[in-house]
């Protein structure tokens, strides 16, 4: 079946991207406003994109247009005032809280006290990170690129990143990924997947591919 997205409504288009762009990674986003308010907010346009320099990036749709606000999300709004994110990654012990950030509270409300998720102050940047979650990356922002229609492209070069002590070895740089549980978003509103279904693949050099030929 071939779609043409210019002649399908956007939310159609959205639901072909999001049903087969799967899993997703899940940034659960903390950022403070000019006033110092702490903000969370969970985004699934978010990967890393580079690691020489390290680089994450967050596709960050139009705030609600019945909201008195200025069209765009708090996330959005704070890191284009203040330059900084914490990217803090997600569980299965925290994903129900990542979902109650998701709610679409007034922007003086609160997100992580509602959640029961709780700030613990970075290292070189003003929004903390979360406590709970086992990974978070401090994140400066290089630039924000403007998609049309509302949508943003954050980009943001990581300079601190926390690990929760069991998962890492520090000396080996070794991470037990697998001890780490996150959970990836899937299809729908409320599809996720858990991330303890693995197998094993080695990457091959030529002189093996030409050897598993013969
Ligand atoms: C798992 C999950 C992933 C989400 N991913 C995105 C995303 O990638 N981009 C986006 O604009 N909104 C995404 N949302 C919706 C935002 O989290 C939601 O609009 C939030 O209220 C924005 O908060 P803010 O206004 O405080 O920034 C996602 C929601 C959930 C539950």
């Amino acid at each position: 079946m071939h779609f043409d997205l210019a002649a399908i409504p956007e939310r159609d288009a959205y639901k072909l991207l999001i049903s087969t762009v799967v899993p997703r990674p899940i940034a659960l986003v903390t950022t403070v406003d000019a006033a110092g308010r702490i903000n969370a907010a969970p985004f699934s346009f978010f990967n890393a994109v580079s690691s020489v320099p390290p680089v994450v990036v967050l596709g960050i749709s139009p705030g609600d247009p019945s909201s008195a606000g200025d069209g765009y999300k708090d996330t959005e709004r704070n890191i284009r005032d203040t330059g900084e994110f914490v990217v803090n990654l997600v569980d299965e012990a925290i994903a129900e809280r990542m979902n109650v950030c998701a709610v679409d509270f007034p922007t003086e409300i609160g997100e992580l006290e509602h959640a029961d998720l709780h700030p613990v102050a970075s290292v070189g940047i003003r929004p903390p990170r979360i406590a709970e979650s086992p990974v978070s990356f401090e994140c400066e922002r290089i630039t924000g690129l403007s998609l049309g229609a509302g949508s943003m492209l954050e980009i943001g070069r990581v300079i601190h990143i926390h690990i929760r002590d069991d998962l890492v070895d520090p000396e080996r740089y070794y991470v037990a990924t697998e001890k780490m549980r996150l959970v990836g978003r899937m299809h729908g509103r409320g599809w996720y997947a858990r991330t303890s279904d693995l197998f094993l693949m080695d990457r091959m050099s030529l002189a093996e591919w030409k050897d598993g030929k013969r």
